[in-house]
């Protein structure tokens, strides 16, 4: 009698499962995946560490059919997203990247701040695998990011401008640029005015992609549901700060989210659930 060796599930598999699940209502059929009544995954051959560790992260978001806004931050050891003179290409290895582009990929949309724009002049778009492209969003209260920049040009995806009022942003955009002025709360957009007004276009999950002034933002207004920080073993020593948020007095006040880990290459990848989602 000959010894078959077991199937292995492959990542690839994995992730194009992910990718149906996140589109249907209903979970796909397939023979080798599939979600149990509790919602867990289930799977009919052996499955290697990193397929395991790609659904046990993903199948919570993919699964998500409410509102959900997730941010993440890729960092240094030390907290640090960019250099002080903003270089920040790459703190984090290969697995974290294709990470954050399986983010762009499961939500519908990925905002970034006026900073990052100006600095990396980013696509926003989904490379590193298959999968949809999100609608890009900037956030722009003062109008200052150049009409060059490559959201504005690229029509790879379409991007949401979001101005503030009396501001005279930059023209020409492209046709897959759609502008839209939103009222200033304090120094900027109220965090959870945007999430409305993303979710009133059909974009009710929302990956928040950077920088730290934005991410910190969202998470000090209390509308993050997951924050996924990609730590990479790397000392930068001073620069562009991850995290900013009000002083506290003692430790009992620090937050103590629930957290889960997983290995993304040399980085660590924190799940940090901040509410229940
Ligand atoms: N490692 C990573 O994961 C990662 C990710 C993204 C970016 N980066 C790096 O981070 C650096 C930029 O980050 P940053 O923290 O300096 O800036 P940022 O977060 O990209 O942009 C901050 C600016 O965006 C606008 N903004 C953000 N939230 C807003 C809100 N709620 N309402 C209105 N406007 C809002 C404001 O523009 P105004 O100033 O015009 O008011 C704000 O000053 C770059 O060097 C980039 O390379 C790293």
């Amino acid at each position: 009698m000959s010894a078959t060796a077991p199937d292995t599930l492959e990542s690839d598999a994995a992730w194009q499962w992910l990718c149906r699940l996140r589109d249907h209502e209903r979970p796909p059929e397939d023979d080798r995946l599939w979600l149990d009544a509790q919602g867990a995954w289930q799977a009919r051959d052996a499955v290697g560490d990193a397929t395991r560790e790609l659904l046990d992260c993903l199948v919570p978001l993919a699964t998500h059919r409410e509102r959900l806004a997730v941010a993440q931050l890729g960092q240094s050891l030390d907290g640090r997203i960019a250099t002080q003179s903003g270089h920040s290409h790459y703190i984090n290895g290969l697995e974290s990247r294709t990470h954050l582009h399986r983010l762009r990929a499961l939500l519908d949309a990925v905002v970034v701040g006026a900073g990052t724009v100006v600095a990396d002049d980013p696509l926003l778009t989904v490379r590193h695998v298959p999968g949809r492209q999100p609608v890009r969003v900037i956030l722009d209260p003062r109008g200052r990011v150049p009409g060059h920049v490559r959201l504005l040009r690229d029509a790879a995806a379409p991007t949401l401008h979001l101005v503030g009022p009396d501001t005279m942003p930059a023209t020409p955009t492209g046709r897959h640029v759609t502008r839209l002025t939103l009222p200033l709360a304090g120094d900027g957009f109220s965090p959870a005015a945007v999430l409305e007004a993303l979710a009133e276009r059909g974009l009710p999950r929302v990956l928040i992609e950077g920088g730290g002034v934005t991410v910190s933002r969202f998470l000090e207004a209390g509308v993050l549901d997951r924050l996924h920080l990609l730590v990479a073993p790397l000392l930068i020593g001073s620069g562009r700060p991850g995290l900013t948020l009000a002083p506290i007095a003692t430790l009992d006040d620090a937050r103590r989210p629930r957290a889960r880990t997983f290995r993304c290459g040399d980085d660590t990848l924190f799940d940090l659930i901040l509410r229940n989602a």
